[in-house]
């Protein structure tokens, strides 16, 4: 039987987050959003929330699940800040910990209920290259490292409920969050540019499209993988 079913993306109105919503909507498809802030141009359902806020991120999951059927879901949330390990702080692992992991544990909870009603489902959790070992940003690669553990462990739970769960794992793409943490003609932007196998950053676009693929209904017998974006960075040998 058709129905109408919604893909959900969090962190939806900019970069990488948004150029999947924007392939999603070219397609036909119906989008719903998650951001901190509105944006006018967002041409899905935008629902404001402070994911870093566990009541606002409740309240949130819990309205959007009761209204609208989801079928797909995009983890793309994600927080970095730049630190090495001695100045990791409490407050800093929690936060990185927080929206990089805990956020998209607490959705996929929240959204399972409808997939399996649905009988199918595809979820897509955005990691990094950087999981592969990066300076200054160990919380970071080890939360990245949890997501492409959940990645197989929820594939393999519900690999029986038609649920495919992937990853997709971008190297250094040009977005707010990459200038913010590398600005640009900062001495570590140049080290990660001279470290890219094809020497520019990704296009979030370039990022968006592997979801597309991950979420298509095409994509039925493929789950539990983890596929870089990254312009050759994941199998360069070059340190950065
Ligand atoms: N860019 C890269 O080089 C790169 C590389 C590897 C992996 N990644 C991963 O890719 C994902 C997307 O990154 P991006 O670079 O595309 O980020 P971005 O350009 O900074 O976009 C972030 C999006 O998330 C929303 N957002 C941020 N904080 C939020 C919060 N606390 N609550 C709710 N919404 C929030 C932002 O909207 P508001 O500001 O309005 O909230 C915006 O829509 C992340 O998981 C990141 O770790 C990025």
């Amino acid at each position: 039987m058709e129905y109408k079913s919604y893909a959900l993306i969090t962190g939806a109105t900019n970069g990488i987050g948004r150029a999947i919503s924007d392939l999603l909507i070219e397609q036909g498809q119906s989008v719903i959003g998650i951001a901190r802030n509105p944006d006018p141009t967002f041409k899905g359902q935008l629902f404001l929330a402070d994911l870093s806020d566990i009541s606002s991120r409740n309240q949130i999951f819990k309205e959007i699940t009761t209204s609208f059927p989801i079928d797909r879901l995009v983890n793309n949330i994600g927080f970095n800040q730049l630190q090495g390990l001695l100045e990791v702080t409490a407050q800093n692992y929690q936060k990185i910990i927080d929206l990089n992991l805990t956020v998209a544990l607490e959705l996929t909870q929240a959204v399972l209920p409808s997939m399996l009603a649905l009988g199918q489902g595809r979820i897509v959790n955005i990691a990094s290259r950087s999981m592969l070992g990066k300076k200054n940003s160990s919380v970071y690669a080890a939360a990245k490292a949890g997501l492409v553990g959940f990645t197989k462990s929820w594939a393999i739970e519900l690999a029986p409920s038609s649920i495919t769960v992937n990853c997709v794992a971008p190297g250094s793409t040009e977005t707010e969050m990459f200038n913010r943490n590398n600005p640009i003609g900062s001495p570590g932007r140049n080290s990660i540019m001279d470290s890219i196998p094809m020497n520019r950053l990704g296009d979030p676009r370039e990022i968006a499209s592997a979801v597309i693929y991950f979420l298509s209904k095409s994509a039925s017998y493929t789950t539990g993988q983890t596929i870089f974006v990254c312009g050759g960075a994941s199998i360069s040998q070059q340190q950065f």
